[in-house]
């Protein structure tokens, strides 16, 4: 073994946003759904989980941390076990001590696992997604497991299969009991249709009162719409989905976008108990899209709601500033709020000439506060290696550097 202490990965993955949504599983501990999805996959730079895996003889037992607190779960358990089954499988690991490769007696290591969201958690912003797909991406790196590791991040949490990938991505379903192809794969790289953008207006940064698990479990116990949804309307609308992408025909693209948004939001509330994840601000952002697409008689904006109250808005680059100066109309920042940046990410032009029909419109009250932050955002590439050891969330002893500074005080 000789001088080998630890060796450690650090990556970066982001949020996927789906189109199509997924919701309803067939077999819930592989976490197989009941139909296939499609979403686009955002910037890193804005929305992402990091994460730190290192394995070395000197750690006791697997452990994580997230977000500078020990966490148990069995989800982890179960990607780790894949990527060990895998990298044995596939011989990845060398037997060879040299510097390139690691020993494989590393597959008998424990591992430290350390993550942290830029964003909050478990609030709808899909960070289960980031941070499982980051999970299964560093932990591939770190025993050299290569090929499609969509799988393994589905382990994790389903949505995270989409995260393995930039761009426009589908997660098949697959028939397999076995799992085998429930996978995700790339449909359009992020530099297919560069004018697509995304705005999120994060309503909540609470965590959600009915997770996706038990809500989709719910689901498929209880409602009969979802069953219809699943005979009758999910494949031909992710058709129609992915030919509006590939054509870059926004307003197809828009007007199914919406319409799956509002089914799989029909399905909860025909869920028993019914579950609500909209709030009146989410509703009101509805009407607030519809009404910007009546004025323009075409569909600029397209909203989509997944598990909570925050609107993710899909538009072209040409509506974005409008679009935003608008929002900040309607919304603006409350008292206790000012002083944060209330628009994030890329930056938004000021409008000064904007049409009063826009700025009066009837169905829309003004709300200051109902709006906490704009995160204004792009389509990306996808996990990422990070090379700088300096942004590594363990420390040399191969513990939180977080975690042990809070621990010092
Ligand atoms: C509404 O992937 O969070 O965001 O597999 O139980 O972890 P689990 O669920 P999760 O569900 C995501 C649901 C959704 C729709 C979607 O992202 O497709």
């Amino acid at each position: 073994m000789g001088d080998f202490k630890m060796n450690s990965v650090t990556c970066k993955a982001p949020v996927n946003i789906a189109v199509i949504k997924y919701w309803g599983k067939r077999d819930t501990k592989l976490i197989l759904p009941l139909n296939s999805s499609v979403s686009f996959t955002l910037c890193t730079e804005h929305l992402c989980a990091t994460t730190t895996a290192a394995v070395s003889p000197t750690f006791k037992q697997d452990q994580i941390w997230l977000n500078g607190e020990k966490i148990e779960n069995l989800r982890l358990t179960a990607c780790l076990k894949e990527i060990r089954r895998r990298a044995r499988k596939r011989k990845s690991v060398s037997d060879n001590d040299t510097d390139d490769n690691i020993p494989l007696e590393m597959l008998n290591w424990n591992v430290h696992i350390c993550s942290k969201n830029n964003f909050p958690t478990a609030a709808g912003l899909a960070s289960s997604a980031a941070g499982y797909a980051c999970l299964a991406y560093c932990l591939a790196k770190l025993f050299k497991v290569e090929g499609n590791i969509s799988d393994i991040a589905r382990l994790g949490s389903g949505s995270a299969s989409r995260s393995i990938f930039g761009g426009a991505v589908q997660w098949d379903m697959g028939w397999d009991s076995s799992g085998s192809d429930s996978i995700a794969r790339q449909l359009y790289p992020h530099t297919h249709w560069p004018e697509l953008k995304v705005v999120i207006l994060v309503v909540s940064d609470q965590q959600k009162k009915v997770s996706s698990f038990s809500g989709m479990q719910g689901s498929v116990e209880t409602s009969e719409l979802l069953q219809y949804r699943i005979k009758h309307c999910v494949a031909s609308r992710l058709d129609a989905v992915v030919n509006a992408i590939g054509n870059k025909d926004f307003e197809t693209f828009a007007v199914n976008t919406m319409k799956e948004s509002n089914q799989f939001h029909a399905v909860c509330l025909d869920t028993y108990p019914p579950i609500s994840y909209l709030n009146d601000t989410s509703h009101t952002i509805q009407n607030l899209v519809h009404s910007f697409n009546k004025y323009h008689q075409c569909a600029k904006v397209a909203y989509t709601f997944d598990a909570g109250p925050n609107a993710t808005l899909y538009m072209l680059e040409e509506s974005v500033d409008l679009f935003i100066n608008i929002v900040q109309h309607y919304f603006p920042p409350s008292s206790s709020t000012i002083g944060e940046p209330f628009v994030r990410g890329l930056p938004v032009n000021l409008i000064d000439n904007i049409d009063e029909n826009l700025l009066n419109l009837k169905s829309i009250p003004t709300t200051p506060g109902a709006i906490k932050y704009i995160i204004n955002t792009a389509v990306g590439s996808g996990p990422e290696v990070v090379m700088d050891p300096n942004e590594s969330l363990l420390g040399e002893d191969g513990l939180p550097k977080e975690y042990k500074e809070s621990s010092q005080h």
